[in-house]
């Protein structure tokens, strides 16, 4: 399949689509699993979509998404090939809707972890220049709050943050929040509880994030959506194919594309 980089019109003749970061403070969390999914159903909405591997140091997208990607993001930050040259597509499901292009890192790469701040300037050029022949960018971030992860985040239009309902992703995410705010103060991530058992906790880990946000950094950060928890999540990865390819009709899946749903609405109010 040809990469929709390569195929699309000039970018002088297109104003580049949002760019959506999606970030943690905890790993684990479901980062990667949520972005991979977003990017499928943002692209069988009708929208060109590139997902961006921004996990410094520990990239695995491709390793989920069941890719063998001829070049990376180390390569681009290496001057050994243009982002074009990184670009790798996964195909859309059985009625071929929800394929989109990948930028994959490259795991355990010394070029990407410990950015400098020049190094980080440059990456994140770099991915707005690329932005600018799709509609939507995805960036599946590092977890942490490194500088060059909170300087992403910040060069993006919109942040969804993921957590869980174990504390330790409350405080991580606060953390990350925090940090992204005192680079970029109107910055308003977005929330995601995934991985939930049940509405109820989930609704009071985000009840207990937005509380903290607002006391002490004075802003409420808006619910995008709840991911139940779901074995066909683990299934997809031991399988390395997509959610919308091996369970599309799954629980999980199901959330995602309400998720996605509520942020394409949000994007068009914004972006219009
Ligand atoms: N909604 C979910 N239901 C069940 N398992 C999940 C769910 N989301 C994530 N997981 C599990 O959590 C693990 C970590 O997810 P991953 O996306 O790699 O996290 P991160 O990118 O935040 O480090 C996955 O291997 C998967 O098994
Ligand atoms: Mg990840």
């Amino acid at each position: 399949m040809k990469s929709l980089l390569s195929a699309n019109s000039a970018p002088e003749q297109r104003k580049a689509g949002p760019l959506l970061a999606i970030a943690s403070g905890k790993g684990g969390v479901g980062k990667t699993v949520i972005a991979g999914a977003l990017a499928s159903c943002f692209a069988a909405r009708g929208e060109r979509t590139l997902l961006v591997d921004g996990d410094l140091g520990m990239a695995n997208i491709d390793v989920q998404l069941g890719l063998h990607p001829r070049g990376d993001l180390a390569g681009v930050m290496a001057g050994q090939i243009s982002l074009a040259e990184a670009v790798s597509c996964v195909s859309g499901g059985a009625d071929m809707a929800g394929g989109f292009d990948v930028i994959a890192g490259r795991s355990g790469s010394a070029s990407l972890a410990g950015l400098d701040p020049a190094g980080a300037a440059r990456l994140s050029a770099g991915i707005a220049a690329a932005s600018m022949t799709y509609d939507r960018t995805l960036i599946d971030l590092a977890a942490g709050a490194d500088r060059a992860t909170i300087r992403l985040a910040a060069a993006a239009d919109d942040v969804l943050l993921v957590i869980s309902d174990e504390p330790t992703s409350l405080t991580d995410a606060y953390a990350f929040v925090k940090l992204l705010r005192l680079r970029d103060e109107g910055a308003a991530p977005f929330v995601l509880v995934n991985n939930a058992t049940d509405e109820a906790s989930a609704k009071m880990a985000y009840t207990s994030f937005s509380r903290t946000c607002e006391s002490f950094l004075g802003f409420i950060p808006p619910l995008a959506g709840i991911v139940r928890r779901d074995v066909s999540v683990g299934k997809a990865i031991r399988q390395q194919t997509a959610l919308n390819v091996s369970a599309p009709g799954s629980p999980a899946f199901t959330d995602i594309k309400a998720v996605a749903g509520f942020l394409a609405v949000g994007a068009e109010t914004a972006y219009a």
